[in-house]
């Protein structure tokens, strides 16, 4: 069955991931295309439908990114968001100019059509997310304008014979309150998706095509016990059962229990086909990191020593076919081969590929999928849910939240307390709210007293964010009750802590990691 595609064409705005991911959760596959993608390539897609994105410049000056006009003479319905918007009315005959103010956040929107495919459900008057410098100051001929708001009297414009429609808000932030149920108007109503695009049917038409790919084949996978390499290996296991085989290296640096718990799940006594090698390098990781203390450095070291634990597993295992990534959606469109928007990313890949390893091929399992839909998958192949919700934990792992030397005793007394950090935002019922959190041991000792006795000990910091792309994210507040528990707590249950201090730092100036 050929499956439905909505194409996003990126022109480098900044929510263009988050429009491809609305339109999936309308259960419609969706891709991004930068705008320099040629109109045969789009064609030979056959997508049910087009939408342009927002982007930073002003679509009348010569330079901007632009698109041939052809594109809205394909039948295919188009929807217009922001730049997109402007674009098309600028190509297709309409004015669009430097507004006196700019417009920008929640913004009310008023519909002028009832009959608007677009707007079927939505309430007169909606909160939509502007932000925008220009606006359209007269529609292209035919179109016909749906909504506007105080200071733009073309908020939305459509002409629904050519099935084109342009709105300058945006649709996939959830500052605009019915935006959801606009982007679904826009494929099910506009696009006639049927919306079959379901992760059980995705799960088991990746395990076939993995399975014939991968043929009689050997296949080998480092497994970090992370969403994204765990999900990745059980399909593997599911297609080709144990053809894998996974390398888990413990390098000492993980959270409390967390070994064991991969194990659990993926070694001998767990319920997936596979052969699992559990590489105890505790020991050899504490001694490279003797007496370091620089954070780059420690990462490097880190790093470089997953990379040759890995390599000398391998040269065990032998030659093997395939050697599998957990690459997801984003890294792909982030890494410049998707969209326009570029980040750059690469100061968290630790360590790169390993030089020794013989395989003839990658494979790339997680590929087309954001990582919720990561989450979703391992949910559908059985994983359990603590490994499938796992919050981002870094590839350096506890190395880099011990700030100075890095020493087994720091490693125990950094577990325990994040351990209790985290069952206490359990049972708060916070942990589904939050971005991310977790505790960091700070270089500090500091004098207190416990019991009659003096004591000369180290502070824990407690950090706790929320953030929508990690790339900002803002200190959350968590009630001071959970706060003084977690205190009394650690203090009394961590030896040689003696004091817990709350970080308020957003991002930026500070990271999200304290390291
Ligand atoms: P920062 O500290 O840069 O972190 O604000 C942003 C997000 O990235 C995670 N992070 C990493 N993830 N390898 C990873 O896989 C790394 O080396 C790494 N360093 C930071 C961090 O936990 C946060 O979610």
């Amino acid at each position: 069955m050929k499956r439905e595609n909505v194409i996003v064409l990126d022109f480098g705005g900044q929510y263009n991931q988050l429009i491809a991911r609305r339109v999936r959760e309308c259960s419609v596959y969706c891709e991004i295309y930068s705008y320099k993608t040629e109109i045969e390539k789009l064609k030979a897609m056959n997508p049910k439908g087009i939408i342009l994105t927002g982007g930073p410049n002003s679509c009348y000056e010569p330079d901007s990114p632009t698109y041939t006009k052809e594109l809205f003479e394909l039948g295919v319905p188009v929807l217009g968001i922001c730049y997109g918007s402007q674009l098309m009315m600028h190509l297709l005959g309409g004015e669009v100019a430097r507004a006196e103010v700019r417009e920008y956040g929640k913004t009310e929107v008023l519909i002028d059509s009832r009959e608007s495919l677009l707007f079927q459900g939505i309430s007169p008057s909606t909160i939509c997310w502007m932000s925008h410098f220009d606006y359209i100051k007269e529609p292209a001929p035919g179109f016909t304008v749906t909504a506007h708001t105080a200071d733009c009297p073309v908020a939305a414009a459509e002409n629904a014979a050519r099935k084109l429609y342009a709105v300058q808000f945006h649709p996939e932030v959830l500052h605009t309150a019915e935006g959801k149920e606009m982007l679904a108007n826009f494929v099910y109503g506009v696009c006639g998706c049927a919306g079959d695009w379901k992760m059980d049917s995705f799960v088991e038409s990746a395990i076939k095509s993995l399975r014939e790919k991968v043929g009689s084949g050997k296949v080998l996978c480092a497994l970090s016990g992370g969403v994204d390499s765990s999900v990745a290996a059980v399909m593997l296991s599911k297609a080709i059962g144990n053809q894998l085989t996974c390398v888990f290296v413990d390098h000492g640096l993980l959270r409390k229990n967390e070994g064991d718990e991969v194990e659990a799940v993926f070694g001998k006594d767990g319920k997936y086909e596979l052969n699992f090698i559990r590489v105890n390098a505790q020991e050899r990781f504490y001694s490279k990191l003797a007496g370091v203390t620089e954070p780059e450095k420690k990462r490097k070291i880190i790093g470089e020593e997953f990379i040759r634990v890995f390599e000398e597993e391998a040269k065990k295992v032998g030659a093997v076919d395939f050697l599998v990534q957990g690459t997801i959606y984003p890294d792909v469109v982030e890494s410049g081969l998707g969209g326009e928007s570029t980040v750059i990313k690469s100061h968290h890949n630790v360590g790169g590929l390993p030089d020794y390893v013989d395989f003839k091929e990658i494979i790339e399992p997680l590929r087309e999928l954001f990582k919720d839909e990561v989450r979703k998958a391992g949910l559908e192949l059985g994983l359990p849910e603590y490994l499938v919700n796992r919050q981002p934990f870094p590839g350096p792992g506890l190395g880099i939240r011990i700030i100075g030397e890095v020493t087994a005793e720091k490693v125990k007394m950094v577990q325990d307390a994040d351990y209790i950090y985290r069952e206490e935002i359990a049972k708060a019922g916070l942990d589904k709210q939050l971005g991310q959190y977790f505790a960091a041991l700070t270089n500090m000792r500091s004098v207190g007293v416990m019991g009659d006795e003096r004591t000369y000990d180290y502070a824990v910091a407690l950090r706790a964010v929320n953030t929508i792309d990690f790339m900002t994210a803002e200190s959350a507040q968590i009630p001071w009750e959970v706060l003084q528990k977690v205190t009394s707590r650690i203090v009394n249950e961590v030896s040689h802590v003696n004091r817990v201090v709350y970080d308020l730092t957003g991002k930026p100036p500070g990271t999200i990691e304290f390291e």
